[in-house]
């Protein structure tokens, strides 16, 4: 078929594996019930690869990925052979930055109203998106030790922020907020600190908020702003954020809403092939032990197939985990009793004759 979307799987390490196939399978049922074009080609990338013969990410493969290829669709990558993440860097990062990957849409939203610990809240008042940019800031592995192991040691990592990766992430969630109808935007800094780098993040958002009248822009610094998301979620929309706090604040999202095995995540740049990964990473102690919750790589799956435009099987694979929570079908992390590959069979089964 022509018009045949690719999609590269690259389970990974930890985890990654289990939960990998749970989603696939899960793409595959919605696949095969709506005659979508998808093709999955499986790449052994990961920890066990580099220790075998070292390679991390082979430049045809990059090349391949780039070229010919709708999506990557990553399980998760760490291993504790691997202590400084030298094939992460390559393979991760390494597709982030080489693929101008610049916006990590993390979208926080609560499934289910038992899985926020927030007492007072529901699934009304926890639905935003975090904007992360992400092929900048404390990321782009500028620096370096000077006498290192001496007690002279000098450790340096530098931030590096451009008007234009600033802009396009500012603008990206602007535009996305008017598409989506959401009327505010949050942007993180610390300009009150960071007053270089992060006084350009807030010139640049005052700038382009008002080409955007009727959205209601709001600057907080990055501290206050972890806290009002755990005070008062339903104040936000969309939030724009660097890379650094980013990270930190898709985990405290995540745990808003029922914690990592739920939190999927989106490496994109529009137009061009993306990559989409759980915003959880492999957790080493969980591996092999089928008890790693999978649905947040098949939200993550969800989220790959609206970007692919299959926005109606996107929402039927939400509705069917939306099921399995609200019937217990879910990993011990969630309360429930199954394992991963029952809990994958469980939704399987569910999409299969719904
Ligand atoms: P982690 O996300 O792997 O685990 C954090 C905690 O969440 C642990 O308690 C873990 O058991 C739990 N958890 C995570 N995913 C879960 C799931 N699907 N089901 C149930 N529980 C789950 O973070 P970590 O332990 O700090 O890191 C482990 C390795 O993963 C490190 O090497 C780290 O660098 C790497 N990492 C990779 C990615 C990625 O590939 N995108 C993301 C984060 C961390
Ligand atoms: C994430 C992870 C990665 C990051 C690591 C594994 C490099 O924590 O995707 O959130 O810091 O971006
Ligand atoms: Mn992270």
């Amino acid at each position: 078929m022509s018009d045949t979307k690719r999609i590269a799987v690259i389970p990974g390490d930890g985890i990654g594996p289990e939960v990998t196939a749970v989603g696939v399978n899960v793409l595959q049922v919605v696949a095969e019930k709506h005659d979508l074009p998808l093709d999955f080609i499986w790449y052994d990338f990961g920890a066990e690869r580099y220790l075998r013969d070292g390679v991390t990410l082979p430049q045809a493969a990059f090349e391949d990925f780039r070229d010919r290829y709708a999506a990557v669709y990553l399980g998760a990558l760490g291993d504790p052979r691997v202590p400084d993440m030298a094939h992460a860097r390559d393979i991760l990062l390494g597709l982030r930055f080489r693929l101008d990957l610049y916006i990590n849409l993390r979208p926080v939203k609560l499934l289910h109203p038992k899985l926020t610990p927030l007492r007072y809240k529901g699934p009304s008042d926890l639905d935003f998106v975090i904007f992360r940019e992400n092929t900048e800031g404390l990321y782009v592995g500028v620096g370096g030790n000077f006498k290192k192991g001496t007690a002279e040691e000098i450790a340096v990592n530098e931030m590096i922020c451009t008007r234009r990766g600033v802009e396009r992430i500012i603008r990206a969630a602007f535009e996305y907020a008017k598409t989506c109808g959401n009327r505010r935007v949050g942007m993180r800094d610390k300009a009150d600190v960071l007053q270089a780098a992060d006084g350009l993040w807030q010139r640049v958002f005052k700038s382009v908020s008002h080409e955007y009248p009727e959205i209601k822009a709001r600057h907080l610094y990055a501290d206050v702003l972890a806290m009002e998301l755990v005070r008062a979620p339903e104040e936000f929309d969309v939030i724009v954020t660097s890379n650094m706090f980013g990270d930190i604040l898709s985990d405290l999202g995540a745990q808003l809403v029922g914690g990592l095995g739920l939190a999927p995540s989106g490496n994109i740049h529009p137009g061009r092939v993306s990559l989409f990964e759980p915003v959880h990473g492999s957790a080493p102690p969980l591996a092999g032990k089928d008890v790693a919750n999978p649905l947040a790589m098949v939200l993550t799956g969800s989220q790959m197939l609206e970007h692919l435009g299959f926005k109606t099987q996107a929402a039927e694979i939400v509705r069917a985990v939306q099921v399995a929570l609200d019937t217990g079908r879910v990993t011990r992390d969630l309360g429930g009793k199954l394992g991963t590959n029952a809990c994958g069979e469980a939704l399987c089964e569910f999409l299969a004759r719904s």
